[in-house]
């Protein structure tokens, strides 16, 4: 029997639906079309053959072939079938034989449905959506499918759905899966190039660069969703450019503090997390204990509930008393005696017990600090 669930969850698993299979059955209209347009009277319509695959492969450059050759593993067969969304979005957009002869609006549309399931969708968390949030998202690859021509009829049938066979759910969770990891791969990494600094030393203007960081803090809290402008005027060599420089070096390092991307890689493991009935985590090298707290997922967070840290640490005087939550071994004593003498064994092939016990003994004291 199906399992219930509740309307925020099917919410949740409706728009994974529509991420993976719907959107995938759409793209690959789309680059049927697209061939079809270009190639049906040279090298014949896309018919989802080893034919079909094999041009599609040799029209492709000697580059996106090494580029892509783990998706063309599969592509070159010619099935679109068996083609995921990465492999649809690399053969209409990106790939030699389709993507420069895309109409803009075409390229447009695909795109967009690209960047739903890149960002809006991979950055849903949890595992359950709101109506709201629900309608929004798929109003949104709703309007796209239109733009771009295709039918919306499972569109329509999916917001009515009430439940899921396991299987099919347990499939469409797996793409789900693929679709974070991808995304988590690629997520875009921060940088920051600033104006070349002078052979000597500069000094910080500390006070100066902390004014110009306020007011673009003020300046970007009016703005919420506008470009802002900020302006430093002076003579020739009067310092401007190495003052925008201290200002961008600290926006920079503040932007993208360590805690930051804790939050950011948190937030994208939460998304996945739900997922398991069980995991542990190891938080490995704690210095302070107090500095890490806030970064560590807390016991009444549900989303994390059911897990388990594993924290090592020196910091032994800051460990919270043991309680129902709570569980503390201290190694400081060092290794068993028995597992010492089994470790010494091991190590030196010599199975003498009373030798080895004896050494083991020495040894361990010797390791104390
Ligand atoms: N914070 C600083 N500490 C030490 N030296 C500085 C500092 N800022 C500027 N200088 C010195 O002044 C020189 C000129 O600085 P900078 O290039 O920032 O001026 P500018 O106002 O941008 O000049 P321009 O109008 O020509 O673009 C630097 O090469 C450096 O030698
Ligand atoms: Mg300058």
């Amino acid at each position: 029997m199906a399992k219930e669930y509740t309307k925020e969850q099917l919410n949740y698993f409706r728009i994974c639906y529509v991420t993976t299979d719907v959107l995938a059955d759409g793209l690959r209209e789309i680059f049927k079309i697209e061939w079809d347009k270009l190639y049906k009277s040279t090298k014949g319509e896309w018919r989802d053959d080893p034919r079909n695959g094999f041009d599609f492969y040799i029209g492709e450059s000697p580059r996106n072939q090494r580029k892509n050759a783990h998706l063309l593993a599969t592509m070159r067969n010619g099935n679109r079938e068996e083609w995921d969304c990465t492999m649809l979005f690399y053969a209409i957009l990106y790939s030699d034989c389709v993507g420069p002869s895309l109409a803009s609006t075409v390229r447009k549309n695909v795109d967009d449905l690209r960047n739903f399931r890149n960002t809006e969708f991979a950055h849903i968390p949890q595992g359950r959506l709101s109506d709201m949030d629900f309608k929004n998202a798929i109003s949104k690859v709703d309007v796209t499918f239109q733009a771009l021509g295709l039918p919306t009829v499972k569109i329509q049938e999916i917001q009515n759905q009430a439940t899921f066979p396991t299987k099919h759910l347990l499939n469409i969770l797996k793409e789900v899966d693929n679709v974070l990891t991808d995304q988590l791969r690629k997520e875009v990494p921060s940088f920051c190039i600033l104006p070349p600094k002078p052979a000597h030393d500069i000094g910080s203007r500390d006070r100066e660069v902390e004014k110009i960081a306020q007011q673009l803090k003020q300046l970007k809290k009016a703005n919420c969703n506008r470009l802002s402008y900020s302006y430093i005027s002076g003579n020739p060599g009067s310092g401007k450019s190495q003052l925008a420089g201290l200002v961008a070096q600290r926006f920079y390092e503040e932007e993208w503090s360590i805690g930051d991307k804790i939050s950011h890689l948190k937030m994208l493991i939460e998304a996945k997390i739900n997922y398991y009935t069980s995991w542990l985590m190891i938080v490995d090298n704690v210095t302070t204990l107090s500095s890490v707290h806030v970064h560590l997922p807390q016991s009444g967070n549900e989303a994390w509930a059911r897990g388990q840290l594993l924290i090592t640490t020196q910091d032994t005087t800051s460990i919270p008393l043991e309680s129902s939550l709570v569980n503390h071994v201290s190694v400081s004593k060092g290794m068993e005696p028995d597992d010492a003498s089994c470790l010494l064994a091991k190590l030196s092939g010599i199975t003498d017990g009373e030798l080895g016990a004896g050494v083991a003994k020495n040894w361990i004291i010797s390791l104390l600090p």
